[in-house]
């Protein structure tokens, strides 16, 4: 249980990130919501679990790929919740295209939202987790950072990047008592997946559907209650990745 926690959800506001944020506050968890662009939804997702878990909780606009952006959005939060106990970075884009057709803009983006994006936030909430002597550091990779995928070479490097940078403050921040772990999502239902479900990657996954994000959702809640597991990399794909 997560009572009395403070967890900061990058992209919160929709998809995984929403179930993300509905596990954990079914758990008790404070819930700080960093969101793009949606302030009527994010504020009408915050307004809902305090009336259904009766925990607190805000939204806060600001674009993760902005170092500054990210600190003072980071500031804002330990003023009014005094600390964070869990990082969530959830937030993420694609930009697909074939590589011979890449413009550099749409490799800059991606690398910028999906990976710049959570060392910005680890950065900023690290100081927050050494003066706890704790925290729980968790990112949303994917297993195209694992197995890459063709028109997505971007994005795959993006996620495969996160695995590395979860790897390397799992061994920095240990000493500390602060883990550092990636999920690991196949294909999940979500916006961003609305257009694939009859491809055939789709066609292709074990158990036979798309994952739900609640499946995500249990993976992050589980890692947000674990002491003793650091640099892992937890896949939910419905096998599609083994
Ligand atoms: P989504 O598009 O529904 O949600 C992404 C969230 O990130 C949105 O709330 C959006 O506002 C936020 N966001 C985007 N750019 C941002 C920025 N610059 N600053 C702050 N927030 C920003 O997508 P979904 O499917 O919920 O994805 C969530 C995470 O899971 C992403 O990191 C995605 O790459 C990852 N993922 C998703 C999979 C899927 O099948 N849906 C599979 C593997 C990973």
């Amino acid at each position: 249980m997560l009572n009395g926690k403070v967890a900061l959800i990058t992209g919160g506001s929709r998809g995984i990130g929403a179930a993300i944020a509905r596990e954990l506050a079914s758990q008790g968890a404070d819930l700080a919501l960093v969101y793009a662009g949606n302030k009527d939804t994010a504020d009408a997702l915050c307004a809902e679990m305090t009336e259904t878990y009766g925990v607190k909780a805000a939204a806060y606009q600001c674009n993760v790929a902005d170092f500054n952006a990210t600190k003072e959005t980071v500031n804002q939060i330990k003023k009014e919740f005094g600390t964070v106990h869990i990082l969530v970075n959830n937030a993420g884009i694609t930009k697909d295209g074939l590589l011979a057709m890449m413009k550099d803009s749409q490799f800059d983006d991606v690398i910028s939202v999906n990976l710049k994006g959570a060392f910005n936030m680890i950065r900023h909430c690290t100081p927050l987790f050494i003066r706890n002597r704790g925290g729980r550091i968790i990112s949303i990779s994917s297993v195209t950072g694992i197995m890459g995928n063709a028109g997505q070479a971007n994005y795959a490097a993006s996620k495969a990047g996160l695995i590395g940078l979860t790897k390397s403050v799992a061994r920095e921040l240990a000493s500390r008592g602060i883990t550092c772990n990636a999920v690991a999502p196949g294909f999940i239902d979500t916006d961003m997946t609305k257009e694939l479900h009859d491809s055939p990657l789709a066609a292709s996954i074990p158990l036979g559907r798309m994952g739900k994000p609640e499946e995500v959702a249990q993976a992050v809640a589980f890692l947000a209650n674990a002491d003793y597991i650091t640099g892992e990399v937890i896949k939910v794909d419905g096998g599609i990745a083994m």
